[in-house]
């Protein structure tokens, strides 16, 4: 006998908290960079729930987690999920929640008795953050056939470990091609990470794509010297380059207005001395935009603003890509649906670009693709204070619960 699937809140709640104690932090956050052995032990700990629940586990050459729940015919799968990785000084939702929400539809329907038409598929990508390695959303990159495994497995951290050496060591290159789960469909549960449904009072959010997202790093040389002594004509400050490109930013930000943003995250000097002119800075600029020529004028400014700087300091500087998105835009026949589903558990939904990169932006390359945002308090995201009230997160898996269901039973 079946029943109508419900999501089970408590349960999903008590995997969020089970799952944040790995790698916690002060203040209740998450620190699980993509392959350290904290990122090992929640994969551990999320793989267990996967086949304690009867879900069929592949692990693919770049250490994407697909669970899958059998339909009643076979072909390609529904497919849910995000990322269980973090940033350095994460919280405990960004990735996580669509993740076991996922866990919890599989459960909803086990406990109704459900099976679905089409296989059900619960996911969790290699290196959605980049913090550590870049490109972010690498798992779902490579498995969307941007980025060749070589390429990934290249890729090296701060210290020069590479990717695939890290991924050998957690135990996680496993044996299945990337790409060879090809879904129907992906549905991508997440907090918003900003402020736009809370201050507009909305529960759920209809995500329409993701902004198109630059990241560069610059390596500045110039010339060590006695801060004293050393007139300021005679300077080549490699400190001085990088601080007048954190400025120049925030004002290129305001002087473009609309959805463009800009952010210096890295600013690292050498020698780092109360009195010597630093000979090396290393910074990064994240640049992102909704419009992609607008994203293309700001790069063009970024780096001839920080040329011309070099140049009149008297130093060299060397830019290097790490990642350069596209701007997505999602089915809109997907989108329709996530709005009707949501007005059918009596919400309001609002539809709203995402200011964050998920992998749903790298699955829509393969099929119709969409997100379902809850609001983050305070728009509080990549901070150990990131939360999203408990009867918010259940709103959410409801609403995906019924998206899935209904693709699967199409
Ligand atoms: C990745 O999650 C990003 O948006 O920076
Ligand atoms: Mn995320
Ligand atoms: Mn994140």
């Amino acid at each position: 006998m079946t029943t109508t699937p419900v999501i089970d809140g408590i349960h999903l709640h008590a995997r969020l908290a089970a799952l944040a104690r790995v790698g916690a932090i002060d203040g209740g956050g998450c620190a699980r960079l993509a392959l350290t052995d904290a990122d090992r032990d929640g994969r551990d700990l999320v793989v267990g729930w996967m086949r304690a629940q009867g879900l069929a586990v592949t692990v693919d050459a770049i250490g994407n987690v697909f669970a899958i729940r059998a339909g009643r015919e076979d072909g390609p799968p529904v497919m849910t999920g995000s990322h269980i990785d973090t940033v350095r000084t994460g919280g405990r939702f960004d990735g996580n929640y669509g993740v076991l929400a996922g866990l919890e539809v599989c459960r909803a329907l086990d406990a109704a008795g459900l099976v679905t038409r089409r296989p059900l598929c619960v996911a969790f990508f290699t290196n959605e953050e980049g913090a550590r390695f870049q490109p972010d959303m690498m798992g779902s990159l490579v498995h969307a056939g941007g980025l060749s495994l070589q390429e990934a497995y290249a890729a090296t951290d701060t210290s020069g470990v590479r990717l695939g050496d890290e991924l050998e060591r957690i135990g996680y290159r496993g044996q299945a091609a990337p790409g060879a789960i090809r879904p129907r469909a992906f549905v991508e549960l997440h907090i918003e990470q900003g402020p736009v449904l809370e201050e507009a009072g909305y529960t759920i959010g209809a995500v329409t794509g993701v902004q198109g997202i630059s990241w560069h790093e610059f390596v500045v040389s110039g010339t060590a010297a006695h801060a004293g002594t050393t007139p300021m004509r005679l300077r080549h400050d490699a400190g001085y380059v990088a601080a007048a490109a954190a400025t120049y930013v925030r004002q290129l930000t305001h002087d473009m207005g609309g959805a463009q943003v800009g952010t210096v995250g890295v600013s690292e000097l050498r020698p780092n001395l109360i009195n010597v002119i630093a000979n090396h800075a290393r910074f990064t600029v994240d640049l992102r935009n909704t419009d992609e020529a607008l994203l293309r004028q700001a790069e063009q400014r970024t780096f001839a603003t920080i040329e011309a700087v070099a140049q009149a300091e008297g130093v060299t500087v060397e830019r290097r890509r790490l990642a350069r998105f596209e701007p997505v835009v999602f089915d809109a026949t997907m989108v329709a649906r996530v709005e009707r589903v949501a007005r059918a558990h009596g919400h309001d939904p609002m539809r709203l670009p995402s200011g964050a990169g998920h992998d749903a932006q790298m699955m829509a390359r393969l099929c119709p693709t969409a997100m379902i945002f809850v609001p983050s308090v305070k728009g509080l995201s990549h901070n150990v204070a990131e939360y999203t009230a408990p009867a918010d997160l259940d709103a959410g898996a409801a609403v995906l619960l019924d998206v899935l269901l209904e693709l699967a039973q199409a």
